[in-house]
């Protein structure tokens, strides 16, 4: 089968993070996100993948000149600017002329999802498009959904109030799809798959959704970014890939944190609940805590970091105090 992996987002939510690669390039437990998704593909009988690409299309490129990930062949459909959601899967479908059912995929979603078991709900439907759902407690930020007891969507709405929602089952952004949906899809402008073209498949009664509750997160903000990497640590997914070698002074405490290869955290420091990419050197006694740092950040002796984004190469004085900061890459300002 085939599936359309979308990572053409500019990522804003996590920037700066995403000022130097995309979303799907950033590692998790020490693996880019996006051999994370299209491995999990590869196990459930993908055998191609069609990367949706807008900003910068380079960096996949570059990482994998073999023209695999995960093992599986990627071919490339690179948009000139974003179409959106649901525009990057028309314009997909043309550049890949994609004739059979397949998949699509938000590339910034990780999850154990039965991809075969979507497949074969949707066959048997005779449905246009299917997406599978998600139960979450909070479906606010969301596309929730509900469906009559054969699972035929009766409605989609993008992103409730959660006093307005109506169900918590939300769009777990993976779906399968007839070539002729595409026909839905105005060409030529930004279009949403969830707040038009949905919609208007579910008003027309061909849109069906299938209920899933295994594991599931959507990486998009630093917080979920954190717990992506904490739930491999924890061993909470099907897979646990060696962790990267740092090299921490024995009192330093470390709590809940994924600590990149070459960093290293010097003595009496505290790390917690924090990822810590490549290269980064924590001084002595600083603390950083609900935090994200990018590669080769320096944090100078008794620093303390709370709720930040730090960009590549940066450097916290000793002694600063930042809470809730996000620090653009060093070389950008
Ligand atoms: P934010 O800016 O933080 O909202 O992130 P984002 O740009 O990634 O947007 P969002 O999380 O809503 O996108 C969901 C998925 O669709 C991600 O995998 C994006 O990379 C992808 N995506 C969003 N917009 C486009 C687009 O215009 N073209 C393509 N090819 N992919 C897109």
């Amino acid at each position: 089968m085939f599936a359309i992996v979308l990572v053409g987002g500019f990522g804003t939510r996590l920037r700066p993070l995403t000022e130097h690669a995309p979303k799907q390039m950033l590692p998790v437990c020490g693996i880019p996100m996006i051999e994370w998704v299209i491995g999990h593909l590869a196990d459930h009988g993908v055998q191609k993948v069609g990367l949706a690409m807008g900003y910068r299309p380079d960096a996949f490129v570059d990482a994998y000149p073999d023209g695999r990930i995960a093992e599986i062949p990627y071919q490339v459909a690179v948009e000139n600017e974003p179409l959106g959601t649901a525009g990057a899967v028309r314009f997909a479908v043309e550049h890949f002329q994609t004739e059979e059912t397949f998949l699509v995929l938000n590339g910034d979603v990780l999850t154990d999802l039965d991809i075969g078991s979507l497949v074969r709900f949707h066959h048997d439907r005779g449905a246009a498009a299917t997406i599978a759902l998600q139960p979450v407690d909070d479906p606010s930020s969301f596309g929730v959904v509900t469906t009559n007891r054969d699972g035929q969507v009766k409605e989609f709405i993008e992103k409730p109030e959660q006093s307005f929602a109506p169900s918590n089952n939300i769009n777990a952004g993976t779906y399968v799809l007839e070539p002729s949906v595409i026909e839905q899809i105005p060409a030529g402008r930004q279009v949403s798959i969830e707040r038009e073209t949905f919609p208007k498949l579910a008003a027309e009664g061909a849109l069906f959704a299938s209920p899933s509750s295994t594991y599931w997160l959507d990486t998009g903000t630093p917080q979920q970014f954190i717990q992506a990497n904490l739930d491999v640590l924890k061993g909470k997914r099907n897979k646990r890939p060696p962790l990267p070698i740092a090299n921490f002074h024995q009192s330093s405490i470390i709590t809940e944190s994924v600590i990149g290869t070459g960093s290293t955290v010097g003595v009496d420091a505290t790390i917690e609940r924090s990822v810590l990419l490549n290269g980064c050197q924590i001084g002595s006694k600083s603390t950083v805590v609900d935090s994200v740092l990018s590669d080769e950040v320096r944090v100078g002796e008794g620093a303390r970091l709370e709720s930040c984004v730090i960009g590549f190469g940066q450097r916290i004085e000793p002694g600063e105090i930042l809470i809730g900061e996000r620090r653009p890459d060093q070389d950008s300002i």
